[in-house]
């Protein structure tokens, strides 16, 4: 579970606030919800047999051991939870969340335990228009990242409840007399979760499967004609794709439309950045009514990853002003001229020395918070009303300004500063 310092840490809210800004533009609200829900939440919505649920939640203690809490692995279902709580669902309703998720699985390089997602889920819509939105709401992302085409998408339609009961039967009519050559995950599969064994990686039983009968061949009218039309759309759009018949996704409240977005290079073996669908029956099953709903997550780490790595200019961690007293009684004065200073230029960085020292060392913090100006108070810039700016920029010979340290002070350093000082990217 790793730290984000200052440096990464300013790099991520640039790269969230891009991504806020795309979900906004779009009519998309924002909601907050808990990191931690009943663990009975994530049975019901991604499946007791899914490998999140079966081996990788962190199950958390209340105060009196009673409640059995785990800490969310992912988003959707407390998004719907919140959703059929609050009444969301009785009109159409686009939302987006971003925050920590929890999945105790074995970390390498994009996998960790603790990991932030990016999501989106939207409800009351049957599609397939929204489903083709939601999909170039994604693409949207990769743009203003500056990531397009760098990602490729799959889709595939795993059809409704019926057809995958009917397709269920089959591969496992299929399967079973192959059984002792698949997989041993498979194998376990073969009985808990069928369809999860297409998602195998395991070369032999992928070459049997090569002959198993089609999930497409399954599919009822309706949910055909949805994944034509959603196609349609997508051709429409200019929106590239493959149909990857294999894709089942690992959780287990999708229907018809699946899809994910995967990196041609940065991510190594974990190449997912996104991946979402439709989960039509999953409010109903948490005890609201029907309510047709699809959605995406992307992985910010491994978008981060994928984002340019090379050292931010960091301009975010800092300092425009650094402030120093060289007399020890003067530091109450000095931060009340801070404070207003801020109050004028809430657009910098102000930041004042603390902790006493001599002026040399006080100019080493100066010079290593970044700050382009020191401004200095001293007892004879005190009595004259005054604060000394040293430009940092020009060294320790540099240039030292007496400025009035009234009213007009904010302006002078404004335009000692420039323009282009202060604020984020
Ligand atoms: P998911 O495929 O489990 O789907 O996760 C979505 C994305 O989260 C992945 O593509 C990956 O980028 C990231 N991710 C997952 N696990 C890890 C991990 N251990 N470390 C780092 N990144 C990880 C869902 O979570 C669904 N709730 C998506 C969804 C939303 N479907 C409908 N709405």
């Amino acid at each position: 579970m790793p730290d984000l310092l200052p440096d990464a840490a300013a790099r991520w809210r640039r790269m969230e606030a891009r991504l806020a800004a795309v979900c906004d533009g779009w009519g998309y609200s924002h909601i907050r919800l808990p990191l931690v829900e009943r663990t009975e939440l994530f049975r019901r919505s991604v499946g007791d047999t899914s490998d999140i649920v079966g081996k990788e939640m962190y199950q958390v203690r209340g105060g009196t051991g009673k409640d059995d809490l785990s800490l969310r692995p992912e988003g959707t279902a407390g998004c719907v939870r919140a959703a059929v709580e609050h009444r969301l669902l009785d009109g159409p309703c686009r939302l987006w969340y971003l925050g920590q998720m929890f999945r105790h699985e074995r970390p390498q390089k994009g996998r960790l335990r603790q990991f932030h997602q990016m999501g989106v889920e939207t409800f009351g819509m049957a599609g397939p228009d929204i489903d083709a939105e939601v999909v170039a709401l994604a693409a949207a992302l990769w743009d203003a990242l500056g990531l397009a085409g760098r990602l490729r998408l799959q889709i595939n339609s795993i059809g409704d409840a019926g057809c995958r009961a009917r397709y269920r039967q089959r591969l496992v009519e299929y399967l079973t007399p192959l059984a002792a050559d698949l997989d041993e995950d498979s194998q376990r599969r073969l009985e808990s979760n069928p369809l999860r064994i297409l998602d195998s990686k395991d070369p032999r039983t992928i070459e049997i499967l090569s002959a198993a009968p089609r999930l497409d061949d399954c599919l009822g009218d309706d949910a055909r004609r949805h994944f034509a039309d959603f196609r349609a759309a997508l051709d429409a759009l200019g929106l590239e794709y493959r149909v990857n018949r294999r894709l089942v996704r690992g959780l287990d409240y999708y229907n018809r439309t699946v899809f994910e977005w995967q990196a041609d290079d940065g991510l190594g073996s974990q190449n997912a950045l996104c991946a979402g669908g439709r989960y039509d029956g999953l409010a109903r099953q948490l005890g609201g009514a029907d309510c047709p709903a699809l959605g995406f997550a992307l992985g910010l780490e491994r978008l981060m990853l994928m984002l340019d790595q090379s050292p931010a200019d960091n301009r975010d961690a800092a300092a425009d002003c650094y402030l120093i007293a060289t007399e020890q009684e003067a530091q109450t004065e000095l931060m009340a001229l801070a404070m207003r200073l801020r109050r004028q230029l809430p657009h910098l960085r102000i930041v004042q020395h603390c902790g006493g020292g001599k002026l040399k060392a006080a100019m080493r913090r100066a010079d290593r918070s970044g700050a382009r100006l020191a401004l200095i108070l001293g007892a004879s810039e005190r009595a004259a009303g005054q604060i000394s700016a040293k430009d940092m920029r020009t060294g320790h010979g540099g240039d030292q300004t007496q400025l009035d340290s009234g009213t007009g002070l904010a302006g002078r350093i404004q335009s000692m500063l420039g323009n282009g000082a202060g604020g984020m990217a």
